[in-house]
Order: structure tokens, then C-alpha cells, then sequence
């Protein structure tokens, strides 16, 4: 039996599909395999500062495998370290941890698994410099955490883009029309990239390769020469043309990265249409479709997989560690390893030369 007795845990950050496996896992291999107890927070670290939380149980985690969202909720915005509270004047914003930390204690918790992104495990890392144990679990939709070679969620949200591609395939075709569909991905192009080749779009839009709207239009008039007269462009929302700037939806002050991208689709609509007068150009913006919804067996295995071996790091003593897809095996990293940078797409790795070699344009070959 296990010296640890009873943890904490809590989901952070954006929602993401598999994260209802990764609490089931936690829950399940805690209480059955070592006998911890398990409790969660609700909303994020907001439940911590404001001790809010749930006790789980294998009864109540029975069955959630594979449904979407976190049965624990979430939240991006709260900060226990710059936490915001509203007044009637407006903002209030106060360091909370200490109070964060005294919940901990005063509910016995020997510790905490956090399953977030970048963001979260920032908070995390701060919370496990003042002494508090903590295990990491990568997720994001995004695939833009450092030290993993895959967050849980990301293949599921290139399920859903490709899907989409699918769709859009059928009816460019029949219109002769160019499609474009926006994803998401901030300031990386993995959701773009994997749903691009998986989904045999023309030309694949990404942060890491600034394009030129000529290079799309040559692409185009090349494809009109080889009889297809429709097109299928996905463009990352973090994708931005050659001396200019991404584009930005709405500002978020309250979040760790404030910034909230969109809208980079209709521009490179509207700049396509300024040459092509007679072929009709329409966007899709696929949005939060991509974060919601059941997670494919992949996140439910992957999520599982972590969940375990969250718990297993935490009662092998291993805080200030994040678990971590490395080729075929779990393993753990330091947290600081994970949210050092954001991982980005290689420009001249394998992925983009097997599109390349495809015939795939990245809008950057004039
Ligand atoms: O990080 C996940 C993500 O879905 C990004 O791809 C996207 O830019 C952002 O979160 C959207 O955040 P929000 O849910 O606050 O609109």
C-alpha cells in the first residue's frame, strides 16, 4: 500500500476531448490499485482558491470514458497566482495561492494531479516551487506542448477537421468552388498539417510557413489547367502572410495568453476573391466543434494511459513531473521540460515533405 493517502485533481484550461478518461483512470488506479483517496476540484484551479471540489469515486467516474468535456469542469481564465474577482469598480486582481495551498492542507491532500496545457502547468509548476506536490498530464487540442510527442485530444480534433474535409471535398466539387476551412491550433499548425494530408486539402495554411496569397492563386490556376476546377485550402487561425501579422478575434485580460485568434480564413477569402472574379469562394470556420464531442479510442487509450501513470509517478515520488507519449512508451518529464516553448511543426521535417511530395502548396512556393 502506498504512503500517499489522498490527492487532489483538476482540469485546466481549454476543454478538450479525453479528459473524462484521464479523471476515470486517475480515479480508478488511485483507489483500486493503492487505495488513495480521490478528490476534484471544480473549474479548474478556481475550485482550489475557492474549495469547491467533488469526491470521486470508481462508482461515479464508471462510464465517462468516452464522453466529451470534463465532468469536473474547466476554466481558462483563474489564476490563483493573479486571481480575479469582480467588484462593482471592476476588476479585482490578487495573488490567492496561499489560500489555494491552505485548502490543500486543511482537506489533507498530500498533493495534486493537474491535467492542463501550457497554462495550466505554468500554474502547476508555480504551485510546485512553493512546495506543493504536483504530476502533470499533457493536454491540449492544440499538440503544442513541449517534451510529448502527442496531448491527449489533438487526434480527435484531426478527426473532426478531416471529417470536415470530407464534407467540403463533395460540395466544392459539385460548385467548382474553393473552400476554404479555418481550424484551430494558436500559434502551432499540427491540427492544420495532420488534417490537411489526412484530409487531401490543395493547399495547407500554417504559423510555422508565412504564405503569399500568389502562391495560393498559382496553386489554384494549376489545378483549373489539370481539369479541377475546385480547391480545397485549411489554414491554421494562427497562419499569417508574408510580412504581415495573425489575426485576432477577441482579447481574453483575464487568461494566461490573452489572446484569442480567428478570422484569418475570410481575409485570405476576400484577398482570393480580389483576382479570382468568376469562381466562387466560401469559409468555413470549424471552431469549438473541434473541442467538443466523444473523444476517438485513440484519446481514450492515450487519456488512460496517463491517467495511470499520473497516478504511478505520484506515489514513486516523481513531483514537479509531467507524463509523456515518447515514441511507443509513458514517460515522465520535468514540467519546466513541457512548458519551456511551444512546440512547433518543423518546416523541413518529414510531415511537410510527404505533403509537399503530394503536391500540397504551403502558399510559399513562387
Ligand atoms: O488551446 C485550445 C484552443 O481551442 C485553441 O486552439 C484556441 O485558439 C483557443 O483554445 C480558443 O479558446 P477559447 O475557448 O477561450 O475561445
Amino acid at each position: 500500500m502506498s504512503k500517499v493517502r489522498h490527492i487532489g485533481i483538476l482540469t485546466g484550461g481549454g476543454d478538450c476531448p479525453g479528459l473524462n478518461a484521464v479523471i476515470r483512470a486517475i480515479t480508478k488506479s488511485a483507489t483500486m490499485q493503492y487505495g488513495i483517496e480521490v478528490i476534484g476540484f471544480m473549474d479548474g484551479f478556481r475550485g482550489l482558491v475557492e474549495n469547491s471540489y467533488m469526491a470521486l469515486d470508481p462508482r461515479l467516474v464508471s462510464g465517462i470514458s468516452h464522453t466529451g468535456g470534463t465532468i469536473l469542469g474547466t476554466s481558462n481564465r483563474d489564476n490563483p497566482f493573479s486571481f480575479v474577482t469582480i467588484t462593482q469598480e471592476g476588476h479585482l486582481q490578487t495573488d490567492e495561492s496561499d489560500r489555494a495551498i491552505g485548502n490543500l492542507r486543511n482537506l489533507g491532500l498530500d498533493g495534486l494531479i493537474v491535467i492542463g496545457g501550457d497554462g495550466t502547468l505554468n500554474i502547476a509548476s508555480q504551485f510546485y516551487q512553493k512546495g506543493i506536490p504536483v504530476v502533470g498530464v499533457p493536454k491540449t487540442i492544440d499538440n503544442d506542448l513541449s517534451a510529448t510527442d502527442v496531448t491527449f485530444g489533438f487526434n480527435t480534433a484531426v478527426n473532426t477537421a478531416s471529417d470536415a474535409l470530407d464534407r467540403l471535398h463533395t460540395t466544392a466539387e459539385s460548385h467548382h468552388r474553393v473552400m476554404i476551412l479555418e481550424v484551430m491550433g494558436r500559434y502551432s499548425g499540427w491540427i492544420a498539417l495532420h488534417a490537411g494530408i489526412s484530409g487531401s486539402a490543395d493547399v495547407i495554411l500554417i504559423p510555422e510557413i508565412p504564405f503569399s496569397v500568389d502562391a495560393i492563386l498559382k496553386k489554384i490556376a494549376e489545378r483549373y489547367r489539370q481539369g479541377k476546377k475546385f480547391s480545397i485550402i485549411v489554414i491554421a487561425e494562427g497562419a499569417f502572410p508574408v510580412g504581415g501579422e495573425m489575426v485576432v478575434s477577441n482579447y481574453v485580460p483575464t487568461s494566461h495568453d490573452p489572446i484569442r485568434l480567428g478570422g484569418i480564413g475570410e481575409k485570405v477569402a476576400e484577398d482570393l476573391g480580389k483576382v479570382l472574379r468568376n469562381v466562387e469562394i466560401r469559409v468555413t470556420v470549424l471552431g469549438h466543434l473541434q473541442r467538443g464531442g466523444s473523444p476517438i479510442p485513440y484519446d481514450r487509450i492515450l487519456g488512460t494511459r496517463y491517467g495511470v501513470a499520473a497516478v504511478q509517478a505520484f506515489v514513486r515520488g516523481e513531483y514537479g513531473s509531467m507524463v509523456s507519449l515518447q515514441g511507443a512508451e509513458i514517460k515522465s518529464v520535468p514540467i519546466a521540460d513541457a512548458i519551456k516553448e511551444i512546440r512547433k511543426v518543423d518546416p523541413n521535417g518529414d510531415l511537410v515533405a510527404a505533403a509537399r511530395g503530394v503536391g500540397v502548396s504551403f502558399g510559399d512556393d513562387i
